[in-house]
């Protein structure tokens, strides 16, 4: 169905085009995010928000067309609520050392977060003494609704945060948002949502999931590497305190005092990386013109492939539920104790096949479980074919009867 659009991206072009199954990690690019970027470096290589000559001016209409871009694909209320950050990591310390903490206020994650929704966290367990509490996951890794209610009502109106990732890396499983985040609120609590996975692989409505903040990588979404993004609603990012202040972030200042400008300016402190937020826009803009619903379900149906082939081999064990559909476009294998990295790199030598392997920054989950060997995920996105997860499945099988 989006084969036709494989002719947009330089590495899929051509006979040696990979099967590229690392799209977790780090999509490919499209012309047009590639071609922003030299655009800007050789036709206007100014700095936008300030100077006012052509190649400033040019910068600054670019720049507000990609926000505007990206608030239109999340359905923000309005493009202040956009803030552009280095990667949905800068986006959470964002939110985590922004806000105001007291000792024992609570925060409230999950048993399967990036270190990105982790770490945060507990580096303001070290440093605020707050309260830092984990909802166990049902065993197969789906969302415990009752034991999140339960969690809820043990810490009451201590309560200040709840910050999930929607899909998780390691496995693939959204998790029910509009429900949890209409309990968050029944405690005054604000509801963070770390969509570094969902973004980027279905209809994501800010509004209508009625969540508080949204962190989310735009690397993984066809854009440049080194760009993410944060949206917050309008009060709450005025209230919010930047991480990073300076040039851009005031509206004037004065030797004992200061002005700070309204969000998004504040919180994008220091000259921007401008090829990039262009280049945001163009990515946005090349996804905005796809179905993000027919996105996720191809990338099921992919996973369905690859899930139905591999599922009976006895020396791996596939992450979350069995039924792909359950895992969006991520299947995650436990390896046992077969050596990942080497099968790994045997896929990508033998067949062209790029997957990741290891612990994908879910230490936490693996070292809770013991193990060690981390898994090998393959993750598609609308540009994999069935060949490509036919590929990879029929390689990795060879390779795990090799090695085993
Ligand atoms: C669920 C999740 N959260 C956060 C991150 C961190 O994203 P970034 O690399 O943009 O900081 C990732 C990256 O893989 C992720 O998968």
């Amino acid at each position: 169905m989006f084969t036709n659009l494989r002719d947009d991206f330089p590495t899929l072009r051509g006979e040696n085009a990979p099967a590229y199954l690392d799209n977790a990690c780090v999509t490919l690019k499209p012309d047009s995010v590639i071609n922003s970027i030299t655009d800007y470096y050789s036709m206007y290589p100014g700095c936008g928000g300030r100077s006012v000559h052509r190649y400033g001016t040019q910068v600054s209409r670019l720049v507000s067309e990609a926000r505007h871009s990206v608030a239109n694909f999340i359905n923000a209320k309005s493009t202040n609520e956009v803030v552009f950050t280095r990667n949905a990591t800068h986006s959470i310390n964002q939110i985590a050392k922004g806000m105001t903490w007291s000792e024992g206020d609570v925060v409230i994650t999950g048993d399967r977060e990036h270190n990105s929704n982790l770490v945060p966290w507990l580096q303001l367990v070290e440093e605020k003494g707050i309260d830092h509490r984990i909802v166990e996951s049902n065993p197969d890794n789906t969302f415990n609704m009752q034991k999140f209610e339960d969690l809820c009502e043990e810490v009451g109106e201590r309560l200040k945060l709840v910050s999930l990732s929607h899909v998780g890396n390691l496995d693939g499983i959204s998790i029910p948002i509009k429900q949890i985040t209409k309990v968050a609120h029944q405690y005054d609590a604000l509801m963070a949502v770390d969509g570094a996975q969902s973004t980027p692989h279905m209809r994501v409505d800010v509004q209508d999931l009625d969540i508080d903040f949204l962190s989310f990588s735009i690397h993984k979404m066809c854009g440049p590497s080194g760009m993410g993004g944060l949206w917050g609603r309008y009060e709450l990012l005025e209230s919010l305190r930047s991480i990073q202040s300076g040039g851009q972030t005031v509206e004037t200042s004065y030797y004992d005092s200061l002005k700070w400008a309204a969000p998004p300016s504040k919180f994008e402190g220091g000259l921007g990386n401008f090829a990039g937020m262009i280049a945001s826009g163009k990515a946005i803009q090349y996804l905005s013109k796809l179905d993000m619903n027919a996105v996720h379900e191809h990338e099921i149906k992919l996973n369905n492939i690859i899930t139905n082939k591999i599922k009976h081999l006895d020396a791996i064990e596939i992450i979350g539920p069995e039924n792909a559909n359950q895992r969006g476009g991520i299947c995650s294998i436990l390896m046992g104790d077969l050596p990942s990295h080497d099968i790994a790199i045997l896929l990508d030598e033998a067949a062209g096949i790029m997957v990741r392997s290891g612990q994908h920054c879910v230490h936490s989950w693996f070292n809770s479980r013991g193990y060690d060997n981390g898994s090998l995920r393959a993750s598609a996105y609308f540009y994999n074919t069935e060949e490509d997860a036919n590929l990879f499945a029929d390689t990795f099988t060879e390779a795990v009867e090799a090695f085993g």
